[in-house]
């Protein structure tokens, strides 16, 4: 850590972690946690002292009435240390403040775990005591690597010239998908306000507001499943712009995440490639293909165009290689196809290659041409094992996707980072219980020029105009080029089977506004917590957010959610029913 002007404060002068040999000799003042005391006999006593830059070592005359996480301000004189007694794994493990005089600012109660540690203490107990657990150095490293994330995305938005606007929190639904957290008026009653899942609409009008470069480091909130990558709050750079094609906005956030990664990692990627939906599904069984480790899906549709064997006769045959997969367990196999099942596929054949042929309840069905081209999988060799999926190609894909990343995706701090933008989206995916399409992205996204006359006739195959940025398989943001035509617009609504008064009443202000002259537009928001915990190396965003949830939802710290009082029921016009009724 180096000394900067902003450490000095009316208590002290400096940061631990900032005294180095260059100093010996100086008398210094710091203030810090005790994070370990030792008396050495009656005249001596160690203690270390501990702020947010690190540790130093001070020697106190004397014995000292201290105990572990006091707050105490700490003179002494910066000298070098005893022969012998330099300690490497400290970066001040040269010096230590010696002759020191020593005021208690606070004391402390012993902490409900050692602050030192991290793997084996339980999260639930970090969690309620948040407060101690950010004193630690991997949650100030984290929650500071976060900031100057934030530093960089903004430095990088202005300097592209977009304008910073804050939008509400009290807002109205918004077309995102998923369930919303809502808030009770006390003004008006049995009306309510809902918690915006992102800037979306509020950023479309700005568009028509004439703020042609937007952008915010927007507090999204959405009521969903909370997971290693999903939170009940999050923070999203958001951003929207006008007159602009898919290009400008890939360009803009390009240049805003390389940014931030030369700022976290100090290594700055050259560029970031791009590859279609349809290629990723293809190649990887996922819209978010994770680049650090091959093991493409291979495509052997054509080798059982005319096979006998059942089970292979369906209209794509997708297969992996797993490398050394030879020595899985029947137990792992049957999880594996347990996992396989659960994603639609009706099974999973299994080939171990060795040196006799194919090894495989299967094997024995298949013809000799067959079996030659599994055995050539990805260039197949004895102890590697082929999964094969016969299906709907998508269903295929998906399955063999998922078991790609099972056996072979490396941990979240494990490799390069490799980025990739996915565009090209299918404008629906698939249709309701009541037969309406539902939209892939969101219904105000603009469907691919080439493919508008599709629209009614053929419309699972409509490509849209969204694109998302994908980082080491995990969906870093999503954006598209949005409909700002009426007639586009209404096209769309129809085959949402969205109708036009539910369109009014769901979304009137923003296509109102639209009929004044609406620019066109395209937009973009990545999540700013999934990025941080990937430069992080932490699997899951909780590690880089202050006060997080647990997976149920709850803030141990707080006790949120809580009940509240009957008389603030009363003011919210709120009645409360017993759970299950
Ligand atoms: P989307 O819904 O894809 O797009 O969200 C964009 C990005 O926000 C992050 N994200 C989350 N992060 C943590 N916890 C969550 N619950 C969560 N939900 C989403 C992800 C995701 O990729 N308005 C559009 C963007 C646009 O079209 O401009 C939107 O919000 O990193």
């Amino acid at each position: 850590m180096t000394t900067s002007n902003y450490e000095a404060t009316s208590l002290r002068d400096l940061l631990c972690g900032s005294i180095d040999a260059s100093m010996v000799g100086r008398r210094v003042t710091v203030c810090a946690w005790v994070a370990k005391h030792r008396e050495h006999g009656e005249h001596l006593a160690f203690v270390d002292l501990r702020d947010r830059s690190g540790l130093v070592q001070a020697v106190v005359p004397g014995s000292l009435d201290v105990r572990s996480e006091y707050v105490v301000r700490v003179t002494g004189t910066v000298a070098r240390r005893p022969e012998g007694t330099v300690n490497p794994r400290l970066a001040t493990g040269e010096i230590e403040l010696t002759e020191c005089d020593v005021e208690v600012l606070a004391t402390a109660e012993p902490p409900p775990f050692q602050l030192d540690e991290r793997a084996d203490t339980d999260e639930q107990v970090r969690l309620r005591f948040r407060y101690l657990d950010l004193r630690r150095e991997a949650m100030q490293e984290n929650l500071r690597l976060r900031a100057r994330v934030n530093r960089a995305l903004r430095a990088a938005m202005d300097e592209q010239g977009f304008c910073e606007v804050e939008t509400p929190l009290l807002w109205a639904p918004t077309p995102e998908g998923a369930r919303e957290f809502v808030v009770p008026s006390r003004l008006h009653a049995g009306e309510f306000y809902v918690l915006p899942q992102s800037p979306q609409i509020a950023k479309q009008l700005l568009m028509v507001g004439g703020f042609d470069r937007y952008y915010q480091i927007a507090r999204c909130l959405r009521d969903e499943d909370l997971r290693a990558d999903r939170q009940f709050e999050f923070t999203q750079l958001d951003l929207e712009a006008s007159f602009v094609t898919q290009e400008d906005i890939m360009g803009f956030v390009s240049r805003a995440v390389l940014d931030a990664a030369e700022e976290a990692t100090g290594h700055r990627p050259e560029s970031i490639e791009t590859m279609t939906w349809a290629e990723a599904l293809d190649r990887y069984g996922t819209d978010k293909p994770d680049l650090r480790f091959a093991m493409t899906l291979q495509d052997l549709t054509s080798a059982f165009a005319t096979t006998s064997v059942k089970a292979f006769g369906a209209s794509s045959v997708k297969a992996i290689r797993v490398t050394g997969g030879g020595a899985l367990t029947r137990g792992r196999l049957d999880q594996l196809t347990e996992q396989a099942k659960s994603l639609g596929a009706k099974g999973l054949a299994w080939f171990r290659v060795t040196s006799e042929g194919l090894e495989s309840p299967l094997g024995r069905f298949l013809s000799v041409d067959e079996a030659a081209a599994i055995g050539a999988v990805d260039d197949a060799v004895v102890g590697d094992l082929i999964l094969v999926v016969a299906d709907e190609h998508d269903v295929a894909c998906r399955v063999l996707g998922s078991l790609r990343v099972t056996l072979g995706g490396p941990p979240v701090s494990e490799g390069p980072h490799r980025y990739l933008w996915v565009t090209e989206f299918p404008m629906f995916e698939g249709v309701d219980e009541e037969g309406n399409l539902l939209a892939a992205h969101h219904p105000f996204t603009m469907p691919h020029a080439d493919d508008l006359d599709l629209i009614e006739t053929d419309p699972l195959r409509v490509r849209s105009q969204a694109y998302d940025l994908v980082l080491n398989g995990w969906e870093l943001g999503s954006g598209s080029v949005r409909i700002h035509r009426a007639d586009v617009q209404s096209r769309i609504f129809a085959a949402l089977g969205i109708t036009p008064d539910e369109a009014a009443s769901r979304f009137g202000f923003l296509l109102g506004a639209f009929r004044y002259g609406a620019p066109p537009h395209a937009g973009f928001a990545f999540g700013i917590d999934r990025l941080t915990a990937i430069f992080a190396g932490e699997e899951n965003i909780r590690e880089v957010i202050a006060y997080p949830k647990t997976q149920s939802g709850a803030d141990l710290m707080t006790g949120a959610p809580k009940a509240i009082t009957e008389r603030q029921l009363r003011d919210l016009h709120v009645r409360t029913v017993p759970k299950g009724t």
